[in-house]
């Protein structure tokens, strides 16, 4: 049996781990692994390496891939250089073909909303392939956690114990942007673990008024200093705040940042206050997985192992309930999991006087 693995979207901690718990879950003599470079890639090109115990010895706590991962090598729309122009055309056919002339059985396929939107497609188009949900947004609906997420969290976390100090010797409002496209999860649970003042997320309309009212009553109770945590998809008078375009990424066409920018200068302007803007970007992507994340990973590598050994195919591997169980792919796309603005986790928030500035 031949099984390809490969890793698609951006990076997230605990993809190694991933790869090393499907790579010994399937080491025997029957079996070859593939392990394809830069996603969908990889395969067009012929650019793989042959995985076993030893190509994986170590890896578990680092954090990246080392199969490396893209975001714009989408098979259905995919740069190609035609007389020295980038053209891009559907090259999904021509992948299938590469796949079956390698003798590739199953793919293995770690990737978030947007790989596993392709990965699905490619299945219907006779690919055989098993899903790992990635990504630190925590968005896939059909899991209850995407493995990085934690990390991420951490990240955040320790970035606005950090900010406190500073805050509060300057007397200043200190607003921190972290990731969170379409959201708030990592901005919600930084900002509780944090002890943050504001939480501001693409699920819950704020206005400026609203947190300098909840900044003012701070004020009043004798806290000079204020945290606003705010994810890069939250909206600002109604618009989210973008960088540019990803090029040639048809499933997340627009760059996001810039709302923490945004937001301090509004304060500053309408709230005649001292602001200052941290984004965190990439740091949260980065770096060694949590022991979290590096159990999970390692159950979702293993569970995608198993499926395949089972002939699963067009199947995600997910966590429910804290069991792992696989569902179609199709369930993990159609509706992104957001933050429930009247849910437990929202209201808990509330009740230790964290404001979302909505009210
Ligand atoms: O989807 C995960 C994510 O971290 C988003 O929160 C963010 O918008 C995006 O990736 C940024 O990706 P990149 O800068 O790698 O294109």
């Amino acid at each position: 049996m031949n099984i390809g693995i490969l890793c698609g979207g951006g990076d997230c901690p605990g993809l190694n781990a991933v790869i090393r718990g499907a790579v010994k879950a399937l080491d025997r003599t029957d079996i070859r692994i593939f392990g394809f470079f830069n996603g969908y890639r990889g395969l067009m090109e012929g650019d793989y390496t042959i995985l076993d115990r030893n190509a994986v010895r170590g890896i578990l706590p680092k954090g990246g891939t080392i199969l490396k991962t893209t975001n714009r090598d989408n098979p259905f729309h995919y740069p190609l250089k035609r007389n020295g122009e980038i053209v891009f055309e559907d090259v999904s056919d021509e992948l299938i073909d590469k796949a079956n002339e390698l003798g590739i059985d199953c793919f293995i396929v770690i990737g978030g909303d947007g790989t596993m939107a392709i990965t699905h497609e490619l299945a219907e188009k006779g690919l055989r392939v098993v899903g790992v949900p990635k990504t630190i947004d925590n968005d896939l609906s059909a899991t209850d956690r995407t493995f990085g997420f934690e990390t991420a969290v951490n990240t955040a976390t320790d970035a606005i114990d950090k900010l406190h100090t500073t805050a509060e010797s300057h007397h200043r409002v200190m607003v921190l942007e972290v990731m969170g496209r379409d959201a708030g999860f990592i901005a919600l649970y930084s900002g509780i673990a944090g002890g943050a003042d504001v939480i501001l997320i693409p699920e819950i309309a704020f206005t400026i008024e609203n947190v300098l009212k909840k900044i003012e009553r701070r004020k009043q109770r004798g806290s000079a200093f204020s945290i606003v945590v705010v994810a890069e998809g939250a909206k600002i008078d109604g618009e989210k705040v973008t960088t540019g375009e990803n090029e040639g990424n048809i499933i997340n066409p627009e760059k996001l940042g810039g709302i923490g920018n945004a937001v301090a200068l509004a304060l500053a302007e309408q709230g005649d206050l001292e602001t200052r803007c941290t984004v965190l970007g990439h740091l949260q992507r980065g770096g060694s997985p949590a022991p979290f994340d590096r159990i999970l990973a390692t159950r979702y590598g293993v569970a995608a192992a198993e499926a395949v050994l089972r002939g699963e195919n067009d199947a995600l591997v997910c966590l429910r309930n804290n069991d792992i169980e696989t569902v179609p792919i199709i369930d993990s796309i159609k509706v992104l999991k957001s933050v429930d603005p009247a849910g437990e986790l929202v209201a808990a928030a509330k009740a230790v006087n964290i404001s979302f500035g909505d009210e």
